[in-house]
């Protein structure tokens, strides 16, 4: 992707907050020539953007009269009708009791990742913790044996990898071997969900290629694209909120006093951590099916809109204080997991993990902060808000 202007140093998107700031007062929706995009910047507009999906399409296809087929496109892809169609099959899966039922084993996979560096006194709580947490999750709750997990970890961080620049070669081989890797979790998904039409098991596949809607399921091409997405969109962002909460936490200990002393503030916690440092920082995908006015800006038909998250959740119109992390911040009508119809799916079990990992670590790390010599590093796409790595020290009890 080409750099966003303003967000190219090290220190710009470590902290892009300022910058936001100044375009939310300067130029809320901005065309950028150089990405071909609208930038939108306050809440109140990127929460129309996200609303308001017959005029914000997330179909590039459609909007752009494309001759390429949306048949086998991913859900978050998708517009009405086919979304609501899509969407209502796999909800199924991911009901409220579905997502409650896993707290155990959430909790479980939390005390053995734990157990393994809580003498230590040190960690990179990504490659130790934060990062393997999601996976083995959303293995488990695909079923996937548990010897696969590594492969899983790997076809996950692939998935996800993004380079700089657009033209670059770097870029042309990433692609590259992100296609190679869709293939090879293709072909490994369909393996596992032939063996499940053979032998149903208690688990998400089955419930995948049984669920049904108006008699109707999904097809196989849908089903190995829903599991795709599902990697993609669950695994790093979930590694995210957990490292980027951490991350506050060693900025500012009080938080983690306070929350120690209260530790039924953990949700409020989760959901202002969301807020702070959302994790997705923009949803680049939506585009205009009619010339529309936003912010006091023509958008043409057909024009690319990129809703920035971060920006609007630190927007004072809507947050007093916002840029302060208010443990018990009430309400909190955070935009991370988006808006609309296309509200993360994984929220609730997105929440779930947040809020299991966090008390987990402030019970089992007393003291965190950040190791000697730390200098974080961001994540190379401008579109995800993290860390590379996060190095803490911690008292050992
Ligand atoms: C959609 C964020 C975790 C599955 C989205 C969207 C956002 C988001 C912003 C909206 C995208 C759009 O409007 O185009 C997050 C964050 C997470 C998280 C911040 C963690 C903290 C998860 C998890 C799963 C998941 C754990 C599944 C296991 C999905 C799916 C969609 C989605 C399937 C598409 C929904 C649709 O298009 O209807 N997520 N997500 N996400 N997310 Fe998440």
């Amino acid at each position: 992707m080409t750099p966003v202007k303003g967000l190219m140093t090290r220190e710009e998107r470590l902290n892009p907050f300022a910058f936001f700031q100044n375009m939310r007062e300067t130029a809320p929706v901005r065309y950028d020539q150089d990405r071909d995009t609208w930038d939108v910047f306050r809440y109140e507009d990127v929460y129309r953007v996200l609303s308001d999906h017959t005029t914000f399409s997330s179909n590039r296809n459609a909007v752009l009269r494309s001759n390429q087929s949306s048949d086998n496109a991913s859900l978050i892809a998708m517009d009405p009708p086919q979304h609501t169609k899509y969407r209502n099959i796999v909800n199924r899966a991911f009901t409220p009791k579905r997502v409650q039922d896993l707290a155990p084993r959430i909790e479980e996979i939390t005390r053995e990742l734990l157990d393994a560096v809580e003498g230590t006194g040190e960690v990179d709580l990504i490659r130790e913790f934060a990062g393997p947490l999601p996976v083995i999750v959303i293995a488990d709750i695909l079923g996937i044996p548990a010897a696969d997990r590594h492969l899983f970890k790997e076809w996950s961080d692939k998935l996800v990898e993004s380079p700089h620049a657009q033209h670059d070669e770097a870029y042309q081989a990433s692609m590259m071997e992100k296609a190679r890797v869709s293939q090879e979790l293709g072909a490994y998904f369909k393996k596992q969900l032939d063996a499940r039409r053979v032998t149903p098991g208690d688990d998400l596949l089955t419930v995948l290629l049984e669920a049904e809607v108006e008699g109707e399921r999904l097809n196989e091409q849908q089903l190995l694209s829903f599991c795709l997405l599902l990697l993609v969109a669950g695994n790093e962002t979930t590694t995210n909120l957990i490292t980027n909460a951490v991350r506050a936490f060693a900025e500012q200990p009080e938080l983690q006093t306070k929350l120690r002393e209260n530790p039924d503030l953990i949700p409020s916690a989760v959901e202002e951590a969301l807020r702070y440092y959302s994790p997705v920082a923009a949803i680049p995908s939506r585009f205009a099916t009619q010339d529309v006015e936003l912010g006091g800006q023509w958008i043409k038909q057909g024009d690319q809109v990129v809703a920035w998250l971060n920006s609007a959740n630190r927007d004072e119109a809507k947050f007093p204080n916002a840029d302060q992390f208010l443990v018990d911040r009430n309400p909190n009508p955070h935009l991370a997991f988006g808006w609309g119809i296309h509200f993360c799916l994984g929220a609730p079990l997105a929440r779930l993990e947040g809020q299991i990992a966090l008390k987990a670590i402030i019970e089992r790390m007393p003291n965190i902060r950040f190791k000697a010599g730390t200098e974080l590093q961001p994540v190379t796409s401008t579109l995800v808000f993290a860390v590379k790595e996060l190095p803490i020290t911690f008292d050992v009890k």
